[in-house]
């Protein structure tokens, strides 16, 4: 334990008088005898400042979990404060997304008394929200053409350098893939768990079918083939799977991310998440699927937000505005792949069933 070697005084460790000093409110530079201080702006930049603040502490743990996910051995010890940090930046993204209940209070007239004194700046400016996004996996080529144009070329000449650098760097998403191809157990000795999960859902697909056809005497021929079709396409979905020509064609369609052993193997956590030694791994994966959606939700919050205060207006970035950032929150995902297995999830009751040296070995068993 570290020990200080004189008094500490409230104000000195946080730096409130440089913080507390930083709300410079541009209608009070530019006010004259006509037009005075608006008073919103405080809060509009006090909401921004919270944010940025938040964004820090987000980084902050993204880089610890980023020195620990990066590892080619985790040990388990190591995986639990993975968990812990990701539960921490999903307690911290449940005040973002609160956060905009505060800045609507603010009327869109009043945002505009001083709205017009920004330009350009713009939320294309937040390199920490940037650095974020680019942490967690977001590519360069997965963005919007307005976004990937406009962001690094309204940034400042020090701020490209820096997130040009982070895009150097390893991501969470890529750190995930590298983990989940490590994970030993659906190919063990005497035990090929793929093939038993085939077997389970042919059978459950050819049960779909004879309910199709047994229970067809109340559908008309139409309504019958339109069922079979659709079963055709759930077996083709399926096949997507084990077939890697057609994982590598949704890859270079951009419909996929993670590589086709690493989506096999999230599928088995999510399967027998309920065996000891999967569930932490199972919490990794649910942390990750959390922070996705959590991040969705503040977008399309934030996009409301735009339209409540701008309508159809342009941002002052440039863009659409609302359109822009409704279509952003759709596209801007990372985890995506994580979302999708629960296309391959079975009922518990036609999971294969372990054989007992496997099951052993996910038990902590000696
Ligand atoms: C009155 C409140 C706000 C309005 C009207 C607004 C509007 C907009 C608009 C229209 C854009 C698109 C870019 C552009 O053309 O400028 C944008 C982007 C952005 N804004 Fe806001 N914003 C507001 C508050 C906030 C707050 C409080 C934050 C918190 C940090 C924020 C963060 C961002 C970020 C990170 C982007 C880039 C998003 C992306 O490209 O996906 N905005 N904002």
């Amino acid at each position: 334990m570290h020990k200080n070697k004189g008094p500490v005084y409230y104000g000195d460790y946080l730096q409130l008088p440089k913080l507390l000093d930083s709300q410079l409110p541009l209608s009070r530079k530019y006010a004259d005898s006509t037009n005075g201080e608006c008073h919103d702006e405080m809060l509009f930049i006090v909401v921004h400042q919270v944010y940025e603040l938040w964004f820090k502490q987000i980084i902050h743990d993204l880089d610890s979990v980023l020195s620990v996910f990066k590892k080619t051995y985790i040990p388990e010890v190591e995986l639990s404060s993975i968990v812990q940090k990701l539960e921490r930046i999903q307690k911290i993204q449940g005040l973002l997304i609160g956060q905009f209940d505060v800045l609507e209070t603010m009327t869109p007239m009043d945002f505009l008394e001083f709205r017009d004194l920004l330009i350009p700046a713009s939320g294309f400016q937040s390199v920490q929200f940037r650095e974020i996004e680019i942490k967690l996996g977001l590519h360069t080529n997965d963005r919007l053409d307005v976004d990937r144009e406009f962001f690094m070329g309204r940034l400042d000449e020090k701020d490209r350098a820096h997130l040009t650098q982070v895009e150097k760097s390893p991501t969470i998403l890529k750190c995930l893939e590298g983990w989940l191809e490590r994970i030993p157990y659906t190919n063990m000795e005497g035990f090929n768990f793929w093939s038993e999960y085939q077997k389970s859902i042919n059978d459950i697909l050819k049960d779909d079918q004879d309910i199709i056809e047994t229970n067809s005497a109340h559908l008309s021929d139409r309504q019958k083939q339109i069922q079979l079709e659709n079963l055709k396409l759930t077996r083709e979905t399926f096949s997507s799977l084990f077939d890697e020509t057609k994982h590598k064609d949704l890859i270079e369609k951009n419909q996929r991310k993670l590589s086709q052993k690493a989506i096999l193997n999230a599928l088995f956590i999510l399967l027998y998440r309920h065996e000891s030694m999967l569930a932490l791994p199972f919490q990794v994966i649910t942390g990750l699927m959390n922070i996705d959606e959590n991040f969705t939700t503040w977008r399309y919050r934030h996009a409301l937000l735009a339209q409540r205060m701008l309508g159809t207006k342009i941002g002052t970035g440039g863009s659409s505005g609302h359109q822009y950032l409704k279509r952003a929150a759709d596209n801007n995902r990372v985890f995506l792949d994580l979302f999708n297995l629960s296309t391959f999830l079975i009922p518990n009751s036609r999971l294969p069933k372990l054989p007992v040296e496997v099951k052993k070995k996910m038990s902590f068993h000696v």
